[in-house]
């Protein structure tokens, strides 16, 4: 079957057709995603009815695959699928007072995935496997195209500026304090530049993740606020963003070195959303 990849009418992504994901893809199918990957930084595969197990092994072609801090949100058929979900594995709604529930809230929030970590990571693999009705469709912002057109003051400071990205800074935002421990705990705060030129592509694209930073390396977080505020503004405006509405089934995978994403609100009492997340690790962020 020919591999087909029609760009979106959008300001990133393609979509995909004509292959299943799986860790035996056709190599020749692989090259092609990769660079589709590259030159769109978001790739949407319809109708991938995959298990987990050949979510992974797609993934990992990719690179190493990461596992998620929060051990309560890990998959236990795989324990490299974070579970992005409001449903337990038993097939309950829990409860939107529990800890799990009120933990989502975060992806409501524009992020890039593990900027928390030394390694941050190259990739994600999203596979949509119950939608709601409505509401809970994703956000996803080209960071390229956002850095380029900043205004001179901001690029100038994003330019010569590293950022403090922090897990806990997630929690704080969520839970008011931090509210949980986790198994890993040396590599969750890290300072990286406020920009980063791809690795592959040498590109430049902003580098920030309004979940995990707290602030601007050689300000003071209250100093920082109004600026990053400034800044997350002016990058998801949406001449900068695709909204995707999610059909059973879709995977999307998006590059994290250059793109960052949010959840939209939806009736979590009342709807399920199980979305299963594959995460590569990539490189230390850098700009040259
Ligand atoms: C995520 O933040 O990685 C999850 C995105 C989603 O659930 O749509």
């Amino acid at each position: 079957m020919p591999l087909e990849i029609t760009p979106l009418n959008a300001p990133l992504g393609a979509r995909v057709r004509g292959t299943r994901l799986k860790g035996d893809i056709n190599p020749n199918h692989f090259q092609i995603i990769q660079q589709a990957l590259l030159d769109h930084h978001l790739l949407l595969f319809p109708d991938q009815d995959i298990t987990e197990a050949e979510q992974v092994g797609f993934s990992g072609l990719f690179g190493k695959l990461e596992i998620h801090p929060s051990k309560e949100h890990r998959s236990s058929v795989q324990q490299e699928i974070y579970r992005v979900s409001n449903v337990n594995e038993d097939g309950q709604i829990f409860s939107v007072d529990s800890y799990k529930a009120k933990y989502l809230t975060g992806t409501r929030i524009w992020h890039t995935d593990s900027s928390f970590r030394a390694i941050p990571s190259l990739g994600s693999l999203l596979r949509a496997a119950e939608v709601p009705p409505e509401g809970g469709e994703t956000y996803f912002c080209n960071l390229h195209t956002a850095y380029e057109a900043l205004p001179r003051h901001l690029k100038a400071l994003v330019d010569t500026h590293c950022a403090v990205h922090s897990y806990d800074y997630i929690q704080t935002l969520v839970f008011g304090e931090k509210a949980h421990s986790f198994e890993q705990h040396e590599d969750l705060v890290q300072e990286h530049p406020m920009t980063r030129s791809h690795p592959v592509t040498g590109r430049t694209a902003l580098y920030v993740s309004p979940h995990t930073i707290s602030e601007i390396v050689g300000l003071s977080a209250e100093e920082s606020r109004p600026i990053l505020e400034e800044i997350y503004e002016f990058a998801t405006q949406n001449r900068f963003v695709y909204e995707h509405r999610w059909t059973q089934n879709d995977v999307i995978m998006w590059d994290n070195r250059c793109t960052m994403h949010s959840v939209g609100s939806y009736d979590s009492a009342r709807y399920r959303r199980v979305m299963l997340r594959a995460t590569v690790s990539g490189d230390s962020p850098v700009h040259r």
